[in-house]
Formats: C-alpha cells, structure tokens, sequence
C-alpha cells in the first residue's frame, strides 16, 4: 500500500515490563511463534518506513539484537512516552511527512488501521489519534472532543476530573503526526501532571493551541490490546491465532475445528488444505495445495508438496520434506528427512537424517538409527524400496533402489538396488515341543494336588 507523503515509525519499547515477572524483555515474548515487537514491525513493513526506530531501555541489548537492522536508540532514564519520543529525535531530523508513533506492547494493530491514521495526518491534522470505546475505559487516557467531533486534549486517567472520566472514547495510544510540525510541538512537553512524566498525549493541546487541527480514527479494543502480563499475552495470542485462522479459511483451506488449529505467524497453506483437529504448526512450515492433514499432528520447519497426507498424529520436525502425494501416518517422526514423491511411512516409524526414494515403503516400526552419541549420519534409501516392519536402518546406510530388507532386520552394511537384506536371527522349529511342554506341566500339577 502506498501513501501519497513518507511516513516514519518510531516504537515505544523501553518500559520496564515488570508484570510480566519474567527474565526476557516484554516485547520479546511471542506471539504465534515471534516477539511480538517484530509483529508491530511487520504490521509497518506494508507501509514502506522512510525511517523507523525503536527506544529501548538502558540495557536492553536483546531487545535491540531482535529488532536488528532496524536502528534502536536508548530512553534512560525513561520519563514517560512524550519522553520516549524525544530521545527517537535525532533519528527524525529533517524528517518529512508523517511520524507514526507506536507501542511495542500493542502487537494487534492492523495495517488498515495505520493507514487510517495516516489518512487523516495526511489530510491537514497535525496530530491524528487512534481511539476506540472500550468495555471498561479503566485506565485509559480519555478524548476531550468538541461538539463537532473535533479533538480538543487528551487526559490521563490520573489527572481527568469525574466528568472526563465519564467520557467513553479512549486513547488507544498510537499516533500519526505531521513530521513538519514535531519538533516545535515536542519542545512544548512538560512533566507538570499527577504521574510528572512527559506525556505524548499533551501533543494534542498543543497542536491545538497553536492553531493547527487534530483528529480521532477509531479502531477496535482487539487492536490496542497492550501485552501488560501473562493472561494479556495469552488474550493477545488467541486473537492472533483467530486472526490467522480466518485468513486461512478466506484463502481456501479447510479448517474442521478452527479453534484447535495453532499456526505460526509464518505458516503457508496452498488451496483445498484440509487440516483436521487439534494440529500444532511451529515456525517454518509451508503446506502445498491439495494436502491433508489429519488430526493430531505437531509440524515445524517442514515443507509438505502437494497432495500429501500427513498424520493422524504425526510429528514432522525441523529439515522435514514430504513430497507429492506421500504419506506419513500415526506416530510417524521425520526429521531433517526428504520424503519423495509418492513414498510411505505409515506406521510407528523414525525417521532422521535420511532420504527416501519415490515410490519407497517404510515398513512399520523402522527406525533409522542415526545418533551414535556423538555424531549425526545418514540413511539413503533408494526408489521404490520396501523395507520390511521392525527394521533398524544403522546409519551411515544405503538401501538401494527397489531392495527388500526382511522384517526385523538391523541392517548395518549398504544394500545393493534390488537385492534381498536379512539381518536377523535365523527360525529355529521344534516339531511337538510344545504339546509334550504342555503334557509335562499338567503331570506335575496332578501330582501335587495328590
Ligand atoms: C498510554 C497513554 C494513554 C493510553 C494508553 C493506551 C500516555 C501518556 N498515555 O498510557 O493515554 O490510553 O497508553 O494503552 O501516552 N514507554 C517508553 N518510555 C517511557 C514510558 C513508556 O518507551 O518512559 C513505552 C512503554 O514501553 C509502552 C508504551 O510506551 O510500550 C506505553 O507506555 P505505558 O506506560 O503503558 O503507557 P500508559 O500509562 O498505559
Ligand atoms: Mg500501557
């Protein structure tokens, strides 16, 4: 998308995050899978930033390593969100058009709704404020508005009297402003309120005491849903799985139980995916058109080709490649593993470091034995081969193409295409050892009974 004048971002993130009670930074806790300071960047990608930075905390070097190569610049000691903004002004210098600021604790902003606030800016409001009208305004600084609409201030809840706490439309925090006019408007912040911060919010009085206008663009309470504690961060994960699975179902894949699907903020589905109950997708997975993944099935770091069928409980790990039309059945594990076309593992299978030719049958409870301790090594099995159920491949091994190995064979030494692996212990038979076993027994139970 497109804006007509250039626009900046700069991300507030140097809060202390203390009720979150944790070791790593707040911003950095994800959501589907990514720190959720890297969703408030990506919701900006779109947007094509002239600049961008984000202020950090003294000390905040995770946080800056995570963001990296957007540019950091550290707010110590940290006075407050207008303050916030004022250490991000050098990276603003004779910046043009609009300044978005944003929260790194708010990850649910859309795009839409950025560009609605850089429509307004960009339509003559020096100052542009995101608001919406939540449940519970609580906390939240208030919108003082004219009888027209127009926005005159905005109070923080601490210092609004009982009338402004009666007002509904709240500040929902994020800010579009008119690059021209910040930094005589930013020279004006003072700390003289109940909290002696200096507050972004006082922009507006100011704009509005120097002539210029200001405006509201409401947005939805899901989207200024700020990441305070664990419970917000989970309320925030469950909007953006819900997010994720709308748009999945929108783009043509199947969902049979929406609410027990779990996607990574990066999961590709291709059209006419169905994907059955209670399936977990980690980072890194993309699932071609025409699959079908049965319940219960947990995949990370794994493409899966076209028409493939995948669990019911199946678990496809990092380097996992199933090809067209495979399958990969219950409790099946592939890892760093390519599946060729139209290859099977149904069954209770392990399968690690390995390449399986087309057309080839991995019989069930093979394992491919690939870890001694200490090194990882390869198992290659060729087109077409049939390798019978209980079989432990011991790698470095090459099954070559269209070879048998018998059941419950350890096999230890390369097999040539089309032969026939044994490496097992031989049958032994006894004719009648168990009838006369069975006679025996009897005889001594009689005998003791008397
Ligand atoms: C802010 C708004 C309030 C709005 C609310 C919406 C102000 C003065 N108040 O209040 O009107 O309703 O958000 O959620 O802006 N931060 C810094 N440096 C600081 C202080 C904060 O970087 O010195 C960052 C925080 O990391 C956070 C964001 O700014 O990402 C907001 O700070 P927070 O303390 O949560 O502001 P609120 O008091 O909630
Ligand atoms: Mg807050």
């Amino acid at each position: 998308m497109s804006t007509r004048e250039p626009v900046n971002a700069v991300i507030l993130a140097a809060g202390k995050g203390t009720r979150m009670r944790s070791d790593l930074p707040k911003v950095l806790h994800p959501l589907a899978g990514r720190p959720m300071l890297l969703h408030v960047l990506a919701t900006l990608t779109p947007l094509s930033p002239a600049r961008q930075v984000v202020v950090i905390a003294k000390g905040a070097a995770e946080v800056a390593a995570a963001v990296s190569p957007v540019q950091t610049l550290v707010q110590d000691p940290p006075l407050g969100t207008g303050h916030a903004l004022m250490s991000a002004m050098v990276a603003l210098d004779g910046a043009a058009g609009t300044v978005l600021v944003l929260f790194g604790d708010c990850p649910l902003m859309t795009e839409a709704t950025l560009m609605r606030l850089v429509a307004a800016r960009e339509g003559g409001a020096a100052v542009a404020v995101l608001g919406f009208r939540p449940e519970d305004p609580a906390q939240y600084g208030r919108l003082v508005c004219d009888s027209t609409g127009a926005l005159l201030r905005i109070v923080e809840f601490k210092d609004a009297g009982e009338s402004e706490r009666a007002i509904g439309l709240c500040n929902g925090g994020v800010m579009a402003l008119a690059a021209a006019h910040l930094p005589a408007l930013i020279a004006k912040l003072d700390n003289k309120n109940a909290q002696g911060e200096y507050y972004l919010t006082d922009l507006v009085a100011h704009a509005r005491a120097a002539g210029l206008s200001c405006a509201v663009v409401e947005g939805t309470a899901d989207e200024v849903l700020g990441v305070n504690s664990r419970a917000e961060l989970a309320a925030a994960e469950a909007i953006v799985q819900d997010r994720m699975r709308t748009r999945a179902m929108e783009e043509g894949a199947t969902l049979i139980d929406p609410q027990s699907i779990y996607f990574s903020h990066d999961t590709k589905l291709g059209r006419d995916v169905t994907i059955g109950p209670n399936v977990v997708f980690g980072p890194g997975v993309s699932v071609a058109d025409r699959v079908t993944i049965k319940p219960f099935c947990h995949i990370e770091g794994a493409a899966i080709e076209t028409g493939a069928i995948i669990g019911p409980f199946a678990r496809l790990r990092p380097g996992a490649s199933v090809g067209e039309n495979a399958h990969v059945g219950n409790f099946v594990e592939l890892k760093n593993t390519r599946l060729d076309a139209g290859a099977k593992a149904n069954h209770l299978t392990y399968l690690g470091d390995a390449t399986v030719g087309p057309g080839a049958n991995i019989g069930a409870g093979t394992i491919t034995c690939n870890y001694d301790g200490f090194d990882k090594f390869k198992t290659d099995i060729g087109a077409g081969a049939f390798i019978g159920s209980n079989s432990a491949l011991v790698a470095p091994v090459r099954i070559g193409s269209g070879a048998y190995i018998g059941s419950g064979s350890v096999v230890t030494d390369d097999v040539p295409d089309d032969a026939l692996a044994l490496g097992r212990g031989r049958q032994v038979e006894r004719a009648g050892w168990a009838a006369a076993f069975r006679a025996r027994k009897r005889a001594e139970r009689e005998k003791k009974r008397g």
